[in-house]
């Protein structure tokens, strides 16, 4: 038997959420997850990222319940889910106490294994997420956000994976987000990794570029240990390589993946009519599906640059874009070459809106800016422009420890707000992470309960 590597399937997150938006509705996989549970799969990524937000804003879905009703069709394949660290599922830091309370009840309620990232490669920011996961009994995978930069250099790579397996980390994934790692950066980096770190390796691509089954194949050549993949009808694009793909590869090779291809048939014939009708409905975009180039030349994510483009074709100055594009590096580089991941990506992509459309740089400092520039978000990679510091802080000083520790409690104040309206400790962590759409899911099932009694009760007359 050949070398193992293990495979993560992503279709119900982040193939899901890169293709389509996190709309998949508990009914179009509820009864293809005892299959997938037998298709040898190392496990099923299959909640956090987007999906907690999108269940209750979009499908009205209890996300909490969703985990348990996944946990109870897949008896033996690990359940996986994504976890932005501090800042969980949302776009702020939470305070420690909501941190441990949310790892915990992923935990209690099905996870496995929790892989745990931050958008600036703090381990600071990780830390909390990472302690309790293990004291939970989860498997805690630290995740290094693989971006191009002069100062995210493969060392500055393997030390921050050292410090992951110093924390107690049970793996390591390189989470390459925009889809732009090479098939040589992959082999290299994964190399440089095993060769410093005793741990699992995993590789975590897009396809965006067109790079992504190239990488995933050069990196198992270099010793990796896992990668993540969707099945077939739900890969390429945005999303991950195909499963079956890459099995046949793989397998050919003379790997063992263990995943049956019998059983991924299965599986993707069931998928079939659920991609037929995001497309019939226009919640599948085919563009999402096409091999987009530019992330590499300009060394943002596909993503980012749909965003942008987007926004300035809403103010009318789509002819800046080329500005915009000349900027973006510009603002990166002063706010000390954050990865550009949610939140940043976002972040910085509006400044150098902001910057280019006003005429003048930092004429307009965003909110969202200044608290990164005081430390709120945690410690910038790289230094940060004394200059744009100057404008953003005037004479205030940034924070010099952690800022987590300056927040306060969360959980009891919420706790008090909801009253009766909060039926469990995970209502009350669901409106901490979104206070709104949580309230109005929370309401509306109140409500639909209210009316249930009342039927009975005429119904008893
Ligand atoms: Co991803």
């Amino acid at each position: 038997m050949g070398k193992q590597l293990k495979i993560t399937e992503t279709v119900l997150r982040d193939a899901n959420q890169s293709q389509i938006a996190t709309r998949l509705e508990r009914a179009d996989f509820a009864d293809i997850l005892e299959t997938m549970d037998q298709a040898g799969y190392y496990s099923l990524e299959c909640w956090g990222g987007a999906t907690f937000d999108s269940c209750l804003r979009y499908l009205n879905e209890d996300p909490w319940d969703r985990l348990r009703f996944i946990r109870s069709k897949v008896k033996n394949t690990k359940l996986q889910m994504l976890l932005r660290g501090q800042n969980l599922l949302g776009y702020k830091h939470y305070s420690d106490d909501t941190v441990r309370a949310f790892v915990r009840k992923s935990v209690e309620n099905g996870i496995d294994i929790i892989r745990i990232f931050d958008a600036l490669n703090d381990p600071m920011n990780m830390a909390t997420a990472i302690d309790e996961c293990l004291k939970a009994g989860g498997h805690a995978q630290g995740a290094i956000c693989y971006t191009i930069s002069p100062i995210h250099t493969f060392e500055s790579y393997v030390k921050l994976a050292k410090r992951l397996a110093d924390m107690g980390c049970n793996s390591i994934c390189i989470k390459d987000m925009a889809g732009i790692i090479s098939p040589k950066n992959a082999y290299d980096l994964v190399s440089a990794i095993k060769k410093e770190v005793d741990l699992p390796v995993v590789l975590h691509t897009h396809d965006t570029t067109g790079l992504g089954a190239m990488s995933l194949l050069k990196a198992a050549e270099a010793g990796a240990d896992g990668f993540d993949t969707a099945i077939s009808i739900f890969s390429g694009g945005t999303a991950q390589p195909s499963t079956e793909s890459m099995v046949y590869t793989l397998e050919e090779m003379g790997y063992d993946t263990g995943v049956d291809m019998k059983v991924t048939k299965k599986i993707n014939d069931h998928f079939k009519p659920v991609q037929a009708k995001f497309l019939k409905n226009g919640g599948l975009n085919p563009s999402v599906l096409t091999t987009k180039i530019d992330a590499l030349n300009y060394q943002i994510p596909g993503g980012m640059l749909s965003n942008l483009i987007s926004q300035l074709t809403q103010m009318n100055q789509l002819n800046r874009l080329d500005e915009v594009l000349v900027e973006t590096p510009n603002v990166r580089k002063d706010m000390g070459y954050p990865p550009l991941v949610t939140p940043m990506s976002q972040m910085v992509g509006a400044q150098a809106v902001s910057n280019v459309l006003l005429g003048e740089r930092y004429k307009s400092v965003s909110k969202e800016v200044k608290a990164y520039m005081r430390g709120e978000y945690g410690k910038a990679p790289g230094e940060l422009s004394q200059e744009l510091m100057k404008i953003a802080l005037g004479d205030e000083k940034p924070y010099e420890g952690r800022y987590d520790d300056l927040l306060e409690p969360e959980i009891p104040g919420a706790k008090a707000y909801l009253g009766d309206l909060a039926e469990s400790e995970e209502d009350v962590l669901s409106y901490v992470a979104f206070p709104q759409q949580a309230e109005k899911y929370l309401k509306d099932r109140a409500d639909a309960k209210a009316l249930k009694v009342s039927y009975t009760i005429q119904e008893a007359e």
